[in-house]
Parts: structure tokens; sequence; C-alpha cells
């Protein structure tokens, strides 16, 4: 094998069995090297005379993960990967995958043309590439409905979603589950294989029987169109796929779908949405670390968990810990508010097993993960705390003074604030060292996004922990240090004030709605303030005494109607009763045209690109000031947390990589058409100024020797947000 390419295949002999590992750590994508080692040793295997049978396996844990996902859009080296896989399918000798691991993509389509596929009860395996843009174009498209049905398969690859070996085996994805020593069976299930001295072992693309029967049958597509309507609006891969299987149901060739696939497949490779999702997929990784914590940093054990207050946040917490497999207490010093805690979160287990997202086995399984108690004595022994009440200083001080006199030494004390100073709540402590801010998204057991808040004492351990903690629960985990508003909600305030503004002026909420909908937000703002309710923000200001800022003039004359959103049936829309269906309200049209009016902003008619525009602009230039700060540690941790937390367009690789792709200078030439509005708004963030000067992009965060010429940050503002 030559140096330069990635990744090897190992070769050994067991008896009259050929034995070739991928080796590729850690998860062993079909890298260069693979390729050219498969294309080698299953050459070697036929011509030698002593072998029978040939098994290919993974080494470590993972059988294959796919194709090399950091080859796509640059020039490959190495044979390609349907060559390599061709010679796999037409071996002389019969081929056994024995799936060790995950099998995905690439690596489920490389077991797909072996003559037999067993697995370990642990292996996995999918076909995900949707969720990177782009389809299966190894063959999987037309090999998969040929085993387990058109159907089947459709609904597998536009999900996305892998399977556990069970399922594998039950729809005949797999020959077999091994139980003992894969190797050690998978030689036995080829033993018996050669004995029947077959003219030849079955081929996956000879299956013809599943996609003619689905021949004629129009609901097959169209099941599967609307599927994709529905779970993946605006991406262009999912139509690639069920035109691929359209192909493998209507040509009589295999071959000819074949080429279908590869032609569909350049087509997703071409298309910018592939670039936004790989973007995605790398930058949820690079996220996940931290620039100046070593990688070899230790990690403390956590093995039990407790939480403070049994509400909606804290409920969902517990559940992620238990869905993790950590033994969690649930505290509230209220005996009826706990014991309604613990009924919502049966509740939501129930949920999940009545919609087939789980068995009754699993719900009895991490329902008795979770224990409720009205003692601060019982989390005496916890590893990590994590306190979820409602925002107020005081009260989160309190609790931590209480959590850190009894909890061990060693153990994580973690806040769900999302917007209080976390260094404030660890002063209240003898280990900040230890405290962290955890915020949650609401609900806390469904959305993915976790922003792990890091104290100016947060130690290493600490920090590299929490992120291990997010990882082990399925979170989209991102740094963000402790400034005012973390990243999220920051950004998120320069979107909702021009979302009001733009109402201010003329639109409509439902033409800003649509506009951003259309764009791929999964919520307009509007829809989005109306279901958190317009109450919250007016409440406080009574509280506070404040004046209603311009932007909020609106929402307070409807409150002031007893219009709070969804709660009361209406606000910027109308509620049918019992459905979050919003139905416009032509009765607001007169207060806002007399708020304009009381204002002096002369109505007028705004265009959806404006509206996309001043809203989504707005994120980018608060990005960039977050990014000069060093709040967020480079501009792709914001996409993952507009993607995961904020209804972001996946497919537009978030809003960063969206003003990257287009331009940055242009992104500056649109504010400053803006800034006749607005002039202080749209001033662009000095590092965003720089960047197009130099015909930049966003990346990572400056230095900080460079940070502090262009820094903005004040902590004096520090407070809910
Ligand atoms: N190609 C290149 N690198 C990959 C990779 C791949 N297919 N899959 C994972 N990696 C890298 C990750 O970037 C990460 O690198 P880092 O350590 O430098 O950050 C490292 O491998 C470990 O990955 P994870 O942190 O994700 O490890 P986990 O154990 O949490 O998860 C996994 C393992 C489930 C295999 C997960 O990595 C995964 O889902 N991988 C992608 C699978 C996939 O989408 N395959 C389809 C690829 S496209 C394809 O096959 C096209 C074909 O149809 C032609």
């Amino acid at each position: 094998m030559t140096n330069e390419l990635k990744g090897k295949v190992n070769y050994s002999v067991n008896g009259n069995i050929a034995i070739l590992e991928v080796d590729n750590p850690p998860v062993n994508p079909l890298s260069s090297g693979v390729r050219a080692g498969l294309s080698e040793y299953i050459a070697k295997a036929n011509n030698d005379e002593s072998i029978e049978g040939i098994i290919l396996t993974g080494a470590g844990r993972s059988f294959i993960a796919g194709a090399d996902i950091s080859e796509f859009g640059q020039k490959p080296d190495g044979p390609d990967l349907h060559t390599a896989l061709k010679e796999i399918e037409f071996s002389k000798k019969p081929v056994l995958a024995a799936i060790n691991g995950t099998a995905l993509g690439g690596g489920l389509e490389t077991a797909l043309v072996c003559n037999y596929r067993m697995g370990t009860n642990k292996a996995i395996v999918g076909l995900p590439e949707v969720n990177l843009g782009l389809l299966p174009g190894a063959g999987g498209t037309q090999r998969l409905p040929r085993l387990i049905g058109p159907s089947q398969a459709l609904k597998m690859m536009i999900a996305g979603t892998p399977m556990s070996a069970k399922k594998a085996l039950q729809q005949g994805v797999i020959d077999a589950i091994s139980e003992n020593s894969l190797i050690d069976d998978a030689i036995a299930f080829l033993h018996e294989k050669i004995g029947l001295n077959l003219i030849e072992h079955p081929k996956v693309r000879d299956k013809n029987e599943k996609v003619l029967e689905a021949r004629g049958d129009d609901n097959v597509l169209s099941e599967a169109k609307a599927l994709a309507a529905k779970t993946r609006r605006g991406q262009f891969a999912p139509g690639q796929i069920i035109a691929c299987v359209e192909a493998a149901i209507n040509e009589d060739d295999f071959d000819v779908g074949m080429k279908k696939e590869s032609e569909y497949f350049l087509e997703c490779l071409v298309n910018p949405q592939r670039e936004a999702m790989i973007h995605i997929f790398f930058g949820e990784r690079a996220a996940s670390k931290i620039s100046d914590i070593p990688k070899e940093t230790p990690l403390l054990p956590i093995n039990s968990a407790g939480i403070v207050g049994s509400g909606t946040m804290g409920g969902g917490i517990a559940m992620n810990f238990a869905n993790a497999g950590i033994p969690v207490l649930v505290l509230d010093q209220d005996e009826k508010n706990l014991e309604r805690g613990m009924g919502v979160i049966e509740k939501n287990y129930q949920m999940m097993v009545d919609r087939g997202r789980m068995t009754q086995e699993q719900k009895d399984m991490v329902l008795g993960l979770i224990t409720p108690t009205l003692s601060y004595e019982d989390l005496s022994d916890v590893d990590i705390a994590v306190e979820a009440v409602y925002e107020n200083l005081e009260l989160k001080q309190e609790i931590f003074k209480s959590l850190d006199a009894v909890t061990k030494d060693h153990a994580i004390l973690a806040s769900n604030t999302s917007g209080l100073d976390i260094d404030a709540i660890a002063s209240s402590t003898k280990r900040p060292g230890k405290v962290v801010g955890t915020h949650f998204f609401s609900p806390a057991n469904v959305m993915r996004l976790l922003e792990v808040v890091r104290g100016k004492d947060s130690s290493d351990e600490t920090m590299a922990t929490v992120m291990s903690i997010g990882k082990r629960m399925g979170k989209a985990a991102v740094v963000s240090l402790n400034a005012p508003g973390f990243i999220g909600n920051r950004m998120l305030a320069g979107y909702t004030y021009q979302a009001n503004m733009l109402l201010l002026e003329g639109a409509l909420p439902n033409q800003v709605d649509s506009a951003l909908e259309s764009f791929g937000m999964s919520m307009g703002p509007f829809r989005m303030m109306d279901l958190v309710g317009l109450d919250l923000g007016w409440r406080a200001r009574k509280l506070a005494n404040i004046e209603t800022p311009l932007a909020n003039k609106i929402s307070d004359a409807l409150c002031e109607q007893d219009r709070f959103g969804q709660k009361t049936s209406k606000g910027f829309y109308n509620y049918s009763e019992g459905s979050r269906a919003p139905n416009p309200a032509p009765e607001n049209e007169a207060i806002y045209k007399e708020i304009s009016s009381q204002n002096n902003i002369e109505r007028r008619e705004i265009s959806d690109q404006e509206i996309i525009d001043r809203c989504i602009l707005a994120l980018v230039n608060e990005g960039a000031r977050i990014l000069e700060e060093g709040v967020a540690q480079r501009s792709g941790d914001m996409d993952i947390v507009y993607i995961n937390g904020y209804g972001f367009p996946i497919w537009r690789g978030g809003p960063m990589f969206y003003a990257n792709q287009l331009g940055l200078s242009e992104v500056i030439n649109k504010m400053s058409a803006f800034s006749k509005l607005d002039e202080n708004f749209w001033k662009p963030a000095p590092l965003l100024q720089k960047l197009a000067d130099n015909s930049g992009a966003f990346g990572e965060a400056p230095a900080p020797e460079e940070r502090a010429q262009l820094l903005s940050f004040n902590k004096a503002n520090m407070g809910g947000v």
C-alpha cells in the first residue's frame, strides 16, 4: 500500500477463509487506502486456491462509517468506490460482511454487495446520506429496495435514521445475528454455505421480486413524496432518492438503475445544500472541542445526577440523563409540584411508547432510573447536580449554596440558566471551578441544542466532562463564554427586533412569517412569539416600570387587549380552540396602523427579500460581534446553535455559513442599504467589516490580542434574557 493513501485493510487467513479487516480509525470510512486495500485483497483471496470464502469486517468499534466525507468536493486519490465494490460483488469466492459495529452509508452499501451479512447484536445499519444532502450513491438506492422492498427502503433513506441489528434482521437487511464471537460465527456460517456447493452465491442485485411487486403501484412513490415534504421541507436530496428508487422499480436492467443513481448522486454533490450540510456534520464535531483545553483532559466520572426543580425544564433534563443511562434524582421542595413533574415525565415516555419510538420495556427501564425526592440530603452522592428553577439570581445562588454544602467536593454544579451570570452564581459556592452553565432548550428532552456556559473559573475537567455528557445525551453541545444572552438568545434579539420593526413599517405578521418560512425557518418570528407568550416581556416591563421600547409597542398593545398568544387563543394570530394552527387576525390591523402613525412611521409595501435580509443579516451581524469577542469559539458553533435550537434550515448551513456563501462584502452592501432606516443597528461589527475588506470569511474567533481591538463586550449588561 502506498503511504499517501488514507486507511488500510488488514489481511489474514483462518483455514480456508480470508479475513479482510478495514482499519481506518476511529470509524473506518472508505478512504483511499481502504478502497485500494479492498481491491487488492479481494483479488489476492480470489487468486489463492486454498481460500474458499472471504469475510469482510472492521477493526475497532465500527464496521465502515461510509464514504470518507472529507473527500467530497475534493479530487479523491486511489481507486473509486464503485470499482472496489464491483470486485467484491463479482468475487468468485463467497463474501460475508461480518458487521461488528456501525455500517452506515457506503458501509452498508459495501455489505450489500456481499453475498451474506451477519451482525453482532450491537451492530447498527443505515443509509444516512440524506443528512449530508446526498443520496446513497454506491448502489444503496438500487439494492436496498430489492432486499426490503421499495416502501421500507424509501422510509429508511428519507429518514436517514439507522436501525438496530434486531430490526435489520426482522426486515431482512442482514441474514443472521452473532450472539458469541462474530468471526467464529461468520466462519461457521460461510463453511455451511460453501458446503452447499452452490453454482452461484446469492447477490442482492438479482433479487427482483420486491421491486417488481411495486411496479405500477403509485402509492409507494407518492407516500415517499409526502413523507419528504413533511419531514425534509426545502431539501434537494430526498427527491433525488425517490427518483432513484423509481428507477429501481421501473428499469429492467439493474445497471441502468445504477447509472441513474450515479447521475442523481452527482447532482446532489454539486448542489450547494450538500456543502452546507457537510459543514454542519463537521461543525457539530468541531463544536464539541474546546480550543484551549487539551484533548487528554481527564473526564470526571458521572454515574449519578441530581436535578433541582421538577418543572418542564427539570423534568426534560432528568429524561436526558435517564436516556443516557445515568440514574437521576429529581428534587423539588413542593410535594405537589414533584408529583406533577413525575407525572409529566411518565406521560412523555408513554407518548413515545404510543408512537412506537420506544418499547414498554425501555420505558420501564428509563423511568426506573428517575427517582423523586424532597430532600437535598439525598443529593449528597451525585456526581453532577443541575439546577433548573426559574430565572432569579438570588434564588439560584441560594440553591447553589445548599448544593455546595450537601454534595461531595468532586461534584459538578450546573445551572440551567438562559442568561444569568454564571460567575455570580459560582461565587455563592466554595467550588467555582466546578460550576458551569448548561442551557438546555425547551422541551429539553427533544431539543438537541445545549449551550455550555464557561464561567471565568470553570475548570478544564468540568468543561470537558460536561461536553462529554452532552455527547452521551445525543445533544449538539456548544461552548459559550459567560456573556449576556450567551450565543443563541443574543443573536435572536436582533432578529425579533427586525421582525417587530417590519411590522411597524407596514408588513403583516403573516407576510413576515411566510417569507422566513419559505427561506426555510421552521417557524416565523410572530408564530414563535405567540407560542412563547407575548405577556412575558410585557409583564417584566411593567414590573420593572420600564417604558415600552418602540419595537415592542405593538406586542404590548396586544397584551393590553389580553392577546397573549397561543395561551389565550389570540395574539398576532387567532387560534381555534385546542389548535396551534395560526389564522390571520384582521382585527389587529387597526392597532398596527395606529401605532405606526403614533410613532410617525409611514407604512409601506415591504418585499419578502427585504424581510429575509433584515432578519437574517441581523443574526449575522450580532454573530460577528459574538465571534470577535470570543464568546463563541468559531462561526460554525453559531451555525450549530441556530440549526439545533432556533429552527434555521440545516440545508443553508446556519446563518454564518449562509453569510460566507453570500460573500461578506455583499452582506455589507445589503446592510449599508438598510442603514438609512436605522444607522445604529446596521453598523457592521468591526470583524465583519475587516473580513469583508480583505475578502475573508467567518471562521475561528480571532486570537485574544486581536479581540481586544475589536471588542465591545459589556459585562455590566448581564441579566436575564
Ligand atoms: N468520513 C470521514 N470522517 C468521518 C466519517 C466519515 N464517513 N464518519 C465519522 N468521521 C470522523 C468524524 O468527523 C470524527 O472526526 P474527529 O474525531 O476529527 O472529530 C471521527 O470520525 C469520529 O466521529 P464521531 O465523533 O461522529 O464518532 P461517534 O462514535 O460519535 O459516531 C458514527 C460514529 C455514528 C459513525 C458517526 O461518526 C457518523 O454518523 N458518521 C457519518 C456516517 C455517514 O453519514 N455515512 C455516510 C457517508 S456518505 C456516503 O457513504 C456516500 C455513499 O453513499 C457513496
